[in-house]
């Protein structure tokens, strides 16, 4: 397939490491340091299929295509509000899409997931455009008490309109199960017939193991997807990598030896948005006529799971 279009949503409250600093024991200097985190954008009032439904319009209005134009909507997420019916549907009412739709939760990876899905889908003959959405909002997942997450994260929607052709190189996906590097949990409705005990826990995060299954999940598979396909690093013209902390990022830089510039970032005004982050940024490169046809384009993502996914596009 070949992206023809993109849009994103963010909300318009901006707190920044000084705004966090009022209430908890943390300072600009250690974030900033630390992640590369200035501010985030975080949902106040807004409804998050709002900003999935904004995105997705603003991806429709520059592929030219209208909602019945397309064949399948795919739509990652982590939590929302709504625990049925899925995102997508609730999206999906909101922009007039009638399609057939599924919701995926692969965690941060779920842009890339996505892509995988929508591009299996077409080689099987069964579509021939598609529309992914990726709506987050891990600012509900961590405690507000807990300084060594909830600085990492902000909310957002981005979005991406697929066509026919094939642009769609390769895709790798790994999984190595451990649920205990990032986890949360959240108790369900009581009934009469429950003896187990179930706990609300907010977003944990083991985060120095993260830091290191990210960098070396992220070189490896870029490296590898590449080999396989023969294409060679410097062919490469942008790999956009899931925005977690600027020193993963510069890790997979210095490891792979290819020049920062083709690292786009927007993790300084963005912090963490979950699989929001990769079309996110990618709609930003994109509004800002960074991409040119023919350019091989890398997306690189890791997160809960623990899963990762790096996929390769020729523009
Ligand atoms: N302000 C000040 N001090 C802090 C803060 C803070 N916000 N947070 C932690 N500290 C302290 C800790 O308490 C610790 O103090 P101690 O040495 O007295 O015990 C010290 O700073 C070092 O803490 P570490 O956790 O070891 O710091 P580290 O350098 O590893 O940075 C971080 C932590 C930023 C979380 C880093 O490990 C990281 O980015 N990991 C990857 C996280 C990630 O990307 N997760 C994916 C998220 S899941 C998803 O994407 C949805």
């Amino acid at each position: 397939m070949k992206i023809i279009g993109t849009g994103s949503a963010l909300p318009k409250k901006v707190v920044t490491n000084d705004m966090l600093a009022e209430f908890l024991d943390t300072s600009d200097e250690w974030i900033v340091t630390r992640t590369g985190i200035k501010s985030r954008h975080v949902i106040t009032d807004e409804h998050l299929e709002d900003l999935g439904a904004e995105a997705v319009l603003k991806a429709l209005e520059m592929s030219g295509l209208q909602p019945s134009d397309i064949d399948f909507f795919v739509c990652s997420n982590v939590i929302s509000e709504y625990v049925t019916p899925g995102l997508s549907c609730v999206i999906a009412e909101k922009v007039g899409l009638t399609c057939p739709m599924i919701d995926i939760n692969c965690a941060c990876p779920g842009f890339v997931y996505a892509l995988d899905i929508v591009e299996t889908y077409y080689q099987a003959g069964k579509i021939k455009t598609a529309l992914i959405v990726c709506a987050e909002e891990p600012t509900r997942m961590a405690s507000w008490q807990d300084r060594g997450t909830c600085i990492l994260f902000g909310d957002g929607a981005g979005a991406a309109v697929l066509t026919a052709g094939d642009n769609m190189k390769g895709t790798l996906l790994h999984t190595e199960p451990d649920v205990y590097k990032i986890w949360q949990l959240q108790t369900l409705v009581e009934t009469p017939f429950i003896t187990k005990q179930e706990q609300n826990i907010p977003m944990q995060l083991k985060g120095r193991e993260v830091f290191r299954f990210a960098v070396n999940s992220g070189t490896t598979q870029i490296s590898q997807l590449l080999q396989d396909l023969g294409i060679a690093l410097d062919e490469v013209s942008w790999i956009l990598v899931h925005q977690a902390n600027q020193r993963i990022i510069d890790s997979i830089v210095e490891y792979l030896g290819v020049p920062a510039s083709k690292f786009p970032v927007n993790i300084a005004d963005h912090g963490n948005t979950s699989s929001a982050s990769c079309p996110i940024l990618l709609d930003e490169c994109n509004r800002k006529g960074m991409f040119k046809p023919g350019d091989i384009v890398v997306f690189s993502a890791f997160g809960a799971g623990l899963l990762s996914a790096t996929s390769v596009m020729e523009w």
